[in-house]
């Protein structure tokens, strides 16, 4: 089978690595790609919004499994588009629809839906601009911490948490006035502040039947001991030591099987992965945000545990037979990396040349923003840059694997934090 993956981070990067390794993968296409997908697929230069070229790109290559990586395009309705034009309807595609996919285009629609079906989460209120005075009013009741959030995509940067009431006064103002957040940020719900430890749970569905995936922590701060400003993600371990069985049932119980019957029950079509932020509370699971995509860095130490064929899981989704895939999860442990250009994620240079190892032993490196110069060489071309995920019996050892990895890995202006996967190892 030809399959065609949209994206270009280390989460595609990460499924291509898996992708290939399955017997029935015939050709992979990845738009547009990276430098590290292209060694093992075909990079095509197609934006991921461009649906018209996408469709035509389908057709040409005779593609059977179409795999959307990242929100963007799901948000804006890919899955709808394919499935109404008659060249690409037949197609199986991995991705929820546009409406399932407001469950993260929309914060208010994501929270309205959990209160609907009893998944438990933060108390909240949503406010428009010309509800200010109701929202300043509703402030002024609330706890501190509190945190307000811009109803729409904000490329990772809607969240805030405000610790004092001033504050949180001024940036509601700068959120729903002054559009802060430009048009994601004309609706803001306003939530009560969690504490906890926070966990990534992913969940595969096609709709019907469902297949909870490794769990994973994630590591956003830029700075080591989470100080500093919110990143797309520094690092990730799988499993997770506070995630325990015990944990793991309530929250299929309590959030997973509600949300998938719930899809179902509002009518919602959703084919595709489904990423879970929670809080775990002293054992109880309280959502946070979903997300309608695999997390990244998060795939690239989910996957490695993956052990069952990825291709056949892609297909089951797609195709809606889900229910009679075996999933197989590795004991293993898995850590992930994030090498990133210095700067990140204020203001970056790029262009600078990276060298990779020769050989590299227990580890896997996946590439997110890299591409090539004019002679060829591998350079940096975003801000987060390569991903490297240590294996490992233990912690321990899929820590060091991983370190050691990245340290054979030369840029100019390189930086990655040393202290992932601590907190856990402390814990144990
Ligand atoms: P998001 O952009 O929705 O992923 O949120 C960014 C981060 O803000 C989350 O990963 C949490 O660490 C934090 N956060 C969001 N909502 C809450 C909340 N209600 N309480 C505590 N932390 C939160
Ligand atoms: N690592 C968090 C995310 O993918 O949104």
């Amino acid at each position: 089978m030809n399959i065609l993956l949209l994206g270009s981070g280390g989460r595609e990067h990460a499924f291509a690595w898996k992708i290939v390794q399955s017997g029935d993968c015939t050709q992979l296409y990845v738009a547009p790609g990276n430098a590290g997908t292209e060694t093992i697929a075909t990079n095509v230069p197609i934006s991921i919004t461009d649906f018209e070229a996408i469709r035509d790109f389908i057709t040409s290559k005779n593609i059977g499994l179409v795999v959307v990586g990242p929100e963007e395009p799901l948000v804006k309705g890919i899955v709808d588009y394919l499935q109404n034009q008659p060249e690409t309807v037949a197609i199986p595609v991995v991705g929820p629809s546009k409406l399932g996919a407001t469950l993260e285009g929309s914060k208010d629609f994501s929270k309205r839906f959990m209160q609907r079906n009893n998944i438990p989460t933060a108390a909240y209120e949503t406010f428009t601009a010309d509800q200010l005075d109701a929202a300043l009013a509703y402030l002024e009741t609330q706890n501190l911490p509190i945190v307000l959030k811009a109803d729409g995509l904000a490329a990772g940067k809607g969240v805030l948490i405000c610790l004092t009431l001033e504050e949180a006064k001024t940036s509601l103002k700068e959120m729903l006035l002054d559009q802060k957040f430009g048009e994601a940020s004309s609706k803001v719900v306003i939530e009560e502040f969690l504490t906890g430890i926070e966990l990534s749970v992913f969940v595969a569905t096609d709709g019907k039947s469902y297949k909870i995936l490794p769990e994973a922590k994630d590591y956003k701060r830029i700075g080591e001991g989470d100080t500093g400003l919110n990143t797309g993600g520094m690092g990730a371990v799988s499993p997770v030591i506070f995630a325990d069985e015990a944990f793991m049932a309530r929250v299929e119980e309590k959030v997973v099987k509600p949300t998938v019957e719930g899809l179902a029950k509002e009518n919602i079509p959703y084919k595709g992965f489904l990423f879970i932020g929670l809080m775990n509370k002293d054992g109880e699971p309280k959502v946070i945000e979903y997300n309608v995509r695999m997390g990244d860095p998060e795939t690239e130490a989910v996957l490695p545990r993956i052990e069952s064929d990825f291709l056949a899981l892609l297909q089951g989704i797609g195709t809606g037979i889900l229910d009679s895939y075996e999933l197989k999860i590795s004991a293993d442990y898995a850590t992930t990396v994030v090498m990133v250009s210095g700067g990140y994620p204020g203001s970056y240079d790029k262009g600078k040349v990276i060298s990779l190892p020769d050989t590299v032993e227990g580890a896997e490196i996946f590439h997110a923003g890299t591409g090539r110069n004019a002679h060829g060489e591998l350079t940096n071309q975003g801000g987060r840059v390569i991903a490297v995920t240590g294996k490992g019996k233990t912690l321990q050892e899929a820590l060091s694997n991983a370190f050691t990895t990245v340290r054979g890995i030369g840029w100019d202006q390189a930086y990655y934090r040393k202290d992932i996967g601590m907190d856990i190892l402390n814990l144990m």
